[in-house]
C-alpha cells in the first residue's frame, strides 16, 4: 500500500505523518498520532465523539479523510490544555459539576463546547442546546455537562 507523507500542525506540534490515502484523520490521530483523547464511537459521523478543530471549525474526524488535511492546523482534546497541571476552564467546569460518568463523549464535548463558548462566550440555554446537538451522551442526561458550559462562559 503506497502511503503518502502528511504535514500537518496538532496541538501546535509540526507533525509529518505517512498515511495511506484512505485513512481517515481520526483513526491517524488516533493510531500514528498516539492521540487517543479524540474517541471513536460510530465512525459514520452520528455521535460526536470524534470532534476536534480543523483550521478553527469543529469537524467529526471520523468524516475527514487524513490527506483532507494535509496543511491543516489540527486542536484534539489534548491541546486544550497549556500544561499537564492547567486544566482548560471547560475541564474545571466539567469536573467541578461531575458532567462526565463514563467519559466517553467528553472529548468531543470539550472541543464542541470550546467552538461555542470562543464565538459566543455567554450562550443561552438554547444555544447550548444547539450547539451540542451533534454530541451524543448516553449517560449524564446532559443537565451537567449544560451546567458545566455555563459556569465556564461566565
Ligand atoms: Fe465520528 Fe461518531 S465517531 S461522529
Ligand atoms: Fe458516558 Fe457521556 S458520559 S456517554
Amino acid at each position: 500500500m503506497t502511503k503518502r507523507v502528511l504535514e500537518m500542525t496538532v496541538n501546535g506540534e509540526e507533525r509529518s505523518l505517512a498515511v495511506a490515502s484512505y485513512r481517515s484523520l481520526l483513526d491517524v490521530l488516533r493510531e500514528e498520532g498516539g492521540l487517543t483523547g479524540t474517541k471513536k464511537g460510530c465512525d459514520v459521523g452520528d455521535c460526536g465523539a470524534c470532534t476536534v478543530i480543523m483550521d478553527g471549525k469543529p469537524v467529526n474526524a471520523c468524516l475527514v479523510l487524513a490527506v483532507e488535511a494535509q496543511g491543516a492546523e489540527i486542536t484534539t482534546v489534548e491541546g486544550l490544555q497549556s500544561s499537564p497541571d492547567d486544566l482548560h476552564p471547560l475541564q474545571e467546569a466539567m469536573m467541578e459539576h461531575g458532567a462526565s460518568q463514563c467519559g466517553f463523549c467528553t472529548p468531543g464535548i470539550l472541543i464542541m463546547a470550546k467552538c461555542l463558548l470562543d464565538r459566543n462566550p455567554h450562550p443561552t440555554d438554547e444555544e447550548i442546546r444547539f450547539g451540542l446537538s451533534g454530541n451524543i451522551c448516553r449517560c449524564t442526561g446532559y443537565t451537567k455537562i449544560f451546567d458545566a458550559i455555563r459556569t465556564a462562559g461566565k
